[in-house]
């Protein structure tokens, strides 16, 4: 299981608010576990993860096997929850530089559709130039524009370069099983599809063929996941006390949002997680941010960050909490070396690893930051495998359930997202959104 550790938070609750709150949390879990709440319609990650290979799973992996043979690259076209999971991933499990030195056998892998930058299109396009590529487009709706024109464009180049039937091989569309632009063009063009399960909405996708296909085709080993995540789902659904570290994440946040916490910043001190921060701040923010509640997620690396939101963190208003993330130190390490003339007084480090100085950083950190004020969550992960990314998954995601109950909100939708499509469709004219 993950640790997490609560003994700097003290100074910021008591032991009587942390008692109270257990039976709030309890309450949560069983409502989300006998689905009898707000949303419950959409609680299909729920059980998901399984440790049998299914046939789904065999048919994703002989795909990416395809793909990774005939092809230079994969682009997975996707925004939102139909991408930030598998992105997170891969940069975790391979760091953010993943795609140097890759190529047919192991192909590099873009994300494309999550932007209506020009010059992020200009800069894919010079990416593909002269490249044997395949795509995988995900969208549950099918409509959402941002992947729907990337789509357009890229499908338009692989139809040149391969022509239709060539073309046609190298789609792979992932969306809902039966409704949606996206399912009526896949049937029509006689794509190879997989199905998002309708009850896990997008935040929720990255177990299903959403996060599947893009990692098997990255080379991350998908049964080895499922089986991290379906561990994850037995010990995290079966002890119903403090004892299971999704209780005291989500109730601690929760008592902490109640004294004055409005932000959590989740930090790591791997910059592959980056973007795992990326995909839980979706998770967090569009599940807890609604009726006019929720608190808001924000994302670093340190000790990068520390170098630019520290400041802020040490000494701004005192409204946030830390979550910090720890994994273990690879086998292989880095030795600091002498030098003779000593300029940059390094010497005192000779022998020592960087790993250990990384531990005194965070050790620092923690206690500069809780001496500032900011009560700080500890999660230690433990080691870094593809078994411990499976249940990193499920646990924010089970943590986010139970903590949204405990907050009295739906986790599960998102209207608010809905304000700026509407806006943006009424400009471009859209048919139906006339003003
Ligand atoms: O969590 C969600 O539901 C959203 O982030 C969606 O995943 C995102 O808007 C993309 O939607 P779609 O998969 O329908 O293209």
């Amino acid at each position: 299981m993950i640790k997490v550790d609560i003994s700097n938070v003290w100074g910021q609750l008591s032991l009587p608010d942390l008692l109270a709150i257990e039976q709030e949390v309890a309450a949560a879990h069983n409502t989300l576990t006998e689905g009898t709440g707000a949303g419950n319609d959409f609680l299909g990650w729920l059980n998901l993860p399984t440790t049998e290979e299914t046939e789904e799973m065999k048919r994703i992996q002989a795909c990416a096997d395809w793909i990774r043979e005939n092809s230079e690259v994969f682009v997975v076209i996707g925004i939102g929850g139909s991408y930030l999971g598998p992105r997170a991933a891969i940069e975790l499990m391979q760091g953010c530089n993943h795609n140097i030195g890759k190529g047919k056998g192991n192909p590099q892998v873009f994300f494309a559709g999550n932007t209506l930058s020009t010059r992020g299109w200009n800069e894919l396009c010079r990416l593909l130039d002269g490249k044997d590529f395949s795509l995988a487009v995900i969208s549950k709706s099918g409509t959402t524009t941002e992947p729907a024109i990337a789509f357009r464009g890229l499908k338009w180049m692989l139809d040149r370069k391969y022509g239709t039937d060539g073309a046609r091989k190298r789609i792979f569309a992932i969306t809902d099983p039966s409704k949606g632009a996206l399912r009526q063009m896949a049937t029509q063009e006689g794509w190879e599809t997989f199905d998002i399960p309708p009850a896990a909405g997008g935040r929720f996708s990255v177990l299903t063929p959403v996060g599947l296909l893009p990692l098997a085709v990255a080379g991350i080993n998908i049964r080895k996941v499922m089986a991290g995540a379906a561990e994850a789902k037995r010990e995290y659904n079966y002890v119903r006390s403090f004892e299971n570290p999704v209780w005291l994440y989500a109730g601690v946040r929760n008592l902490l949002y109640r004294n004055g916490k409005k932000l959590e910043i989740l930090e790591s001190f791997e910059p592959g997680f980056k973007m795992m921060g990326g995909w839980w701040q979706q998770l967090y923010g569009e599940s807890e941010g609604k009726d006019g509640k929720g608190i808001f997620p924000v994302s670093a690396e340190f000790t990068a960050d520390l170098h630019s939101l520290g400041q802020m963190i040490q000494q701004g208003e005192r409204n946030m909490f830390e979550t910090m993330v720890r994994f273990d130190a690879p086998e292989q390490k880095m030795e600091i070396m002498g030098d003779a003339q000593d300029l940059d007084g390094l010497n005192y480090l000779q022998g020592k690893t960087l790993d250990f100085v990384d531990e005194k950083a965070f050790l620092g950190t923690l206690a500069a930051h809780v001496d500032g004020g900011v009560p700080v969550i500890t999660m230690d992960m433990g080691e870094l495998n593809d078994e411990k990314l499976g249940e990193i998954f499920y646990f924010f995601e089970l943590a986010c359930g139970v903590s949204a109950y405990i907050l009295g909100v739906n986790p599960f939708n998102q209207p608010g997202v809905e304000f700026y499509k509407r806006n943006m469709f009424q400009l471009l004219g859209k048919p139906g959104y006339e003003v």
